[in-house]
């Protein structure tokens, strides 16, 4: 009987070890398919970005990710601003690029960076990614940025200080009138509806502090619209390489 049931919880552990062998070769081919699926692209000024196969869309521009992240979020976003301490929020952290570029030209400002996303890369993900090798004296912070735990501020240099959290934006509360800086970084419209709404869009603008400047690549008339009835004051830019028109949105 005593021998039995030993034998019982003997072939238990090994019905156990065999049920978890497999599960962690299905968690293996999971990443491969996902390394697979989740197409690094090189866009046309050299730098990479990501295509989604969930969405059926690249993360930038196929005119250049770092042509186009420049110029949207940091010319028309943050350096517009004239403060010398920002909090920043950015909806929509994917590939980590419009961080790595405002940890890199507001070098001389002291910056709080809150990043939300949904669906992370993993580090292994983010290391095949090229930006660092247009700011090789920074290429410690794009590292940094990848590397430091998510659900906290973490420091990646002297003023940059970077909080990564893992939620879906359409459910998160938003401390109000916190950021300076907005980006909005979401898929489009076509792709993904259900962060250009009005309700998206009015938490957003509470959680920004009165003169907050918001950008986005995306100039459709709806969305505008939409900016404006939360209270914004929008304003439509000539586009990067590739785009005729960006918008910008002041509190
Ligand atoms: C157009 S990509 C831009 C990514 C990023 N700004 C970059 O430069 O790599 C949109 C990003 O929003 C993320 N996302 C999609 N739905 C989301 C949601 N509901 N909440 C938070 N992030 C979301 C995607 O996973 C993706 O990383």
């Amino acid at each position: 009987m005593q021998t039995s049931t030993i034998v019982f919880r003997s072939d238990e552990n090994k019905y156990l070890k065999k049920y978890l062998r497999t599960f962690n070769r299905y968690i293996i081919l999971w990443r491969l398919l996902f390394f697979y699926y989740m197409q690094i692209i090189t866009t046309s000024d050299g730098s990479h970005s990501v295509y989604s196969p969930q969405y059926d869309e690249a993360y930038h521009s196929s005119f250049g990710a770092m042509q186009e992240a420049e110029y949207i979020f940091i010319n028309k976003g943050l350096l517009y601003t004239a403060k010398t301490s920002l909090q920043v929020l950015e909806i929509g952290f994917g590939t980590g690029l419009n961080a790595f570029l405002t940890s890199v030209y507001g070098n001389n400002i002291s910056i709080h960076y809150t990043g939300i996303e949904r669906f992370p890369l993993s580090v292994e993900e983010a290391n095949l990614l090229n930006y660092a090798s247009f700011f090789p004296e920074q290429k410690a912070w794009f590292t940094g940025i990848h590397q430091v735990e998510w659900g906290s501020f973490q420091r990646i240099n002297e003023n940059f200080q970077l909080l990564k959290v893992h939620a879906d934006v359409l459910n998160i509360d938003f401390t109000k009138e916190q950021y300076d800086v907005v980006y909005f970084d979401a898929f489009s419209p076509e792709k993904q509806p259900e962060m250009w709404t009005e309700s998206v869009f009015t938490r957003i603008f509470e959680a920004c502090k009165p003169g907050a400047v918001f950008t986005t690549y995306c100039c459709k008339g709806y969305v505008r619209r939409l900016l404006q009835g939360v209270g914004f004051t929008v304003e439509r830019l000539p586009g990067p390489i590739g785009k005729r028109q960006i918008l910008r949105a002041i509190k």
